[in-house]
């Protein structure tokens, strides 16, 4: 996590370094920072949001044409100006921004106390940066050759960009597993954590790899190894426009995010799908179908709400296509060993394709033979990059913090896969794959009458939004979707949420129902509904309140539940693209009802590269 921005060229660096720290403010906003070049160094930083810095900064004298800047979400050190970056070194001519973990810190830290060297903050990036002095004054070498010797000495993860008050026209950035995109302007470039800060100033942009360092003047670039090699840049053209990335009249990101579900989900079926000529067209599934189609095992690894995605898609694989399918939170699986075989495939996961687990996780399982396919949002991301094939989700950036259309672009591409896989397997016969492809491609247009209870959701918000828990319980395909709504509730109200498989909460949770409590059943039209009805019973039962998610049409529920909501009717295996709408309208309502910053919720960030 942590969002850097740098600039070097003929504009005003500081004006493109701030904007550039609002848009990817979705990756931490503990605290932030800018160090700029101006006959000297001046480094200004501030405890709290991007806003809160440009406030302090009004008046000051942020005249330069080279700068960093810094968007920071704490891992060591509390949040606080001393913590923030940028960082400088010991003579004060450096200044420093990192993104990842330094883990061998400690032992640097010591090396360097023992030389007299002293901290003013307690981070492991400041320790780097004085690894990186200490050694340009040992080898008296360049800053580039000391960052090289510094980056073979430590372990974990960076991007870092540093300055040197000496030589005020480069800048020197290098990555291992956090990202860094550069783009090349006209004398000018443009550093940052992701292409949002560069895509108004240019659209040619390098992908840093892992393990290059970049020198960065304002008409030159070049890329070289830690081997002091130099690598041809590969520059690529962004395929994103600004107004993808601004609110366009929305209160917060989330709420249009929810919104552009309609189109989201179109443009992720768009040119694959064909309901009509009965075809799914994947280049990455068919150029793989022999491995897809004959694995003996599918391991789905994601973290968070791509977590969620995955348990659907579990369902939906092994339903069709009859192959086993686990489900691992990338974590867990990246430290314990797992068994791999040659014909595993692993679906990784991921909405930012940066998540430090599932990346991880994947290389391992890349290591031990397993073909990896990657289901990623972000164009060009790492996960997408070090996959064996994948499928995009072509959702658009999602910035507000907690997923949302993200979820429902990966529960699109996962079945289209598993129609594919299943129609290649022969798991499906063609009636029902007909069916289903029909069922699929009506999705985009039920989802702008799942929409429509937005304004019911509102109250309904009002009415439970000082409820201190809330149970969520649902079944089969709506049993993820009950998880993903504990998940939004948490993050964005803060308030405590349990999501469970609906008849699991009779062996513990259930202790928990009293008058008090609010339960939120999905409870869609399928095979599990009868099941589900006894639920909801034991619910009414203990005087919880039950506020249900059901199909239009549904007298049942609708005479049991002390408050619905309808949704249109689809088939269960894509039913959870309608029925998680209102969990996340729901959880946006009650935070914006308790007055909260829900695009930015607290200790939250977007793209979490830290394991
Ligand atoms: C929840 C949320 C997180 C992410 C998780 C994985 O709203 O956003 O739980 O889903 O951090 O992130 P990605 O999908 O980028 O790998």
């Amino acid at each position: 996590m942590c969002g850097i921005v740098a600039y070097i060229g003929p504009k005003e660096a500081y004006p493109v370094i701030l904007k550039g720290l609002k848009r990817l403010e979705y990756r931490g906003y503990d605290s932030s920072g800018v160090a700029l070049l101006n006959s000297g160094l001046k480094v200004y930083k501030k405890k709290g949001k991007v806003a809160e810095l440009e406030e302090s900064l009004v008046g000051k004298d942020l005249h330069a044409h080279a700068g960093i800047g810094h968007t920071r979400w704490a891992t060591h050190g509390e949040p606080s100006d001393r913590n923030a970056h940028p960082h400088i070194s010991e003579n004060g001519k450096l200044a420093m921004i990192h993104n990842g973990i330094i883990e061998n810190y400690t032992q640097l830290k010591g090396e360097l106390v023992k030389k007299g060297y002293t901290f003013q903050s307690d981070t492991d990036t400041e320790v780097l940066l004085k690894f990186i002095e200490d050694i340009q004054l040992n080898n008296e070498c360049g800053l580039e050759e000391a960052v090289r010797i510094a980056l073979k000495r430590v372990t974990g993860a960076y991007v870092i960009v540093v300055i040197d008050q000496d030589h005020p026209d480069t800048l020197i950035a290098a990555r291992k597993g956090s990202p860094l995109v550069i783009g090349i302007g006209k004398g000018e470039h443009f550093l940052a954590s992701d292409a949002s800060p560069i895509i108004e100033y240019t659209k040619e942009v390098v992908y840093i790899n892992d393990y290059e360092l970049a020198i960065i003047r304002p008409d030159e670039l070049i890329l070289k190894n830690l081997g002091n090699e130099k690598i041809t840049p590969y520059i690529t053209k962004l395929d994103m426009e600004l107004a993808a990335i601004e609110k366009g009249g929305y209160d917060h990101f989330m709420l249009k995010e929810i919104f552009e579900q309609p189109h989201t989900i179109f443009d992720c079926l768009r040119g694959r799908l064909d309901a009509n000529a009965g075809t799914i067209t994947m280049a990455g599934v068919q150029n793989h179908i022999e491995q897809l189609k004959n694995a003996s095992r599918i391991i789905i690894v994601a973290c968070g709400t791509s977590w969620h995605a995955g348990l659907v898609a579990e369902y939906v694989i092994e339903e069709l296509c009859r192959i086993p399918v686990e489900v691992e939170y990338a974590s867990e699986f990246r430290y314990r060993n797992p068994v791999i075989h040659k014909g595993d495939v692993i679906i990784a996961v991921s909405q930012s394709g940066e998540t430090a687990d599932t990346l991880v996780a994947i290389e391992k399982a890349k290591e031990q033979g397993a073909t990896i396919f990657g289901v990623v949002n972000v164009v060009g991301s790492s996960i997408s990059r070090i996959s064996h094939a994948g499928a995009y989700t072509h959702a658009g950036p999602e910035i507000g913090v907690a997923s949302t259309k993200a979820f429902t672009a990966q529960l699109a591409v996962l079945t289209m896969m598993a129609l594919k896989i299943a129609q290649e397997k022969g798991s499906i016969d063609n009636k029902r794959f007909m069916y289903l492809l029909n069922e699929l491609q009506a999705i985009p247009e039920k989802v702008p009458a799942t929409l429509q209870t937005n304004e019911q959701i509102r109250k309904l918000a009002d009415k439970y939004k000082d409820a201190k828990d809330f149970l969520y319980l649902g079944r089969g395909y709506n049993f993820p979707v009950a998880l993903e709504g504990a998940l939004k509730l948490k993050e964005i109200s803060y308030i405590h949420a349990e999501g469970y498989p609906a008849a699991e909460m009779k062996h513990g949770p259930i202790a928990l129902v009293d008058e008090t409590l609010p339960v939120v059943f999905v409870a869609t039209k399928d095979s599990y509904h009868e099941k589900i009805v006894s639920n909801i019973q034991e619910i009414k039962a203990r005087k919880g309140k039950v506020i249900a998610v059901i199909t239009e049409g549904d007298e049942v529920i609708s005479n049991m539940a002390d408050d619905v909501i309808v949704v249109p009717a689809a088939d269960e295996l894509v039913a959870p693209m309608l029925s998680v709408i209102p969990m996340q309208l729901l959880a946006y309502y009650i935070g914006v009802a308790k007055g909260l910053d829900v695009d930015k919720p607290r200790n939250l960030a977007k793209s979490v590269t830290v394991e």
